[in-house]
């Protein structure tokens, strides 16, 4: 399993794989694969739960699904995202709630924001939480930013973006998650930081990329943003399969005869 000095180590050696999954399955099929971290992603309001966003994930929600991830993926650096005010009333609510991860079996936390939360992430690394960071788009923030749009195209969010990832840098993150930036951003991001940048939406000059996994699965067939590659329609292959099933039930081919237990047999 990496840890969080050999992933730092990685930068500019080779790319990062990150992956979010939610269960106890997911997790077991992306460490098969060799995924380098998974995510467990407050991500999971959205392809989990059919919330509208992320803003109602609360932590037991989390939690259960970081427990299933741990158990599914042992052997694999599993980093819990913290949800929207599990860390920002206080440091004290925050420490908690990292810890809390930590317990069950997470290796690090994410959070979201740039410099209003370094003393928060400070305070974390201090205590010995390793951080992951957040900046770009910060989809807790959607009704401040005003919806799901590419950062950095002007110059206030460049400086802004820019300004985040050395605040969070000083405050000891080992990694900054960049999502939706343009490309020249986070590969400038990229370059001028010690730490690996994981990129979604953030183009080719990352240190690593992260999906949502349904999206790479084609689960979700509805949500199909240009920085998506779908690697598998999921969502077809599970309808067909059903369908089938439905159909076979129905006119009596299902269950076979060697689907059955008679008497005679052992
Ligand atoms: O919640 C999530 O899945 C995330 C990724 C999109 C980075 O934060």
């Amino acid at each position: 399993m990496l840890d969080v000095k050999r992933i730092v180590s990685l930068k500019g050696k080779r790319k990062l794989t990150m992956l979010t999954a939610y269960s106890y399955f997911q997790a077991r099929m992306l460490e098969e694969a060799g995924i380098d971290m998974i995510l467990v992603g407050d991500s999971l309001g959205n392809v989990m739960l059919g919330y509208e966003n992320t803003l109602p994930v609360v932590m037991e929600e989390m939690k259960s699904a970081v427990a299933a991830v741990r158990r599914g993926a042992p052997n694999t650096f599993v980093i819990a995202d913290m949800p929207f005010l599990s860390y920002q009333p206080s440091l004290e609510l925050a420490i908690e709630n990292a810890g809390s991860f930590l317990k069950i079996g997470a290796n690090a936390v994410k959070l979201e924001g740039g410099q209003e939360v370094a003393s928060i992430v400070e305070r974390l690394v201090n205590l010995g939480v390793p951080v992951m960071g957040h900046i770009g788009l910060t989809p807790q923030y959607v009704n401040t930013i005003g919806g799901y749009k590419v950062q950095g195209r002007d110059e206030a969010s460049v400086k802004r973006l820019v300004q985040s990832a050395k605040e969070l840098v000083r405050s000891g993150v080992f990694s900054i998650v960049l999502e939706l930036v343009i490309e020249e951003l986070a590969g400038q991001i990229t370059e001028e930081e010690p730490v690996p940048t994981i990129g979604i939406g953030s183009g080719r000059f990352c240190d690593g990329q992260v999906l949502v996994l349904h999206d790479l699965l084609g689960v979700n067939m509805e949500f199909t943003p240009k920085f998506v590659k779908r690697y598998a329609r999921l969502r077809e292959t599970v309808v067909s399969a059903v369908s089938d099933y439905i159909s076979e039930v129905r006119d009596g081919r299902f269950p076979a005869e060697n689907n059955v237990f008679k008497k005679e047999e052992k």
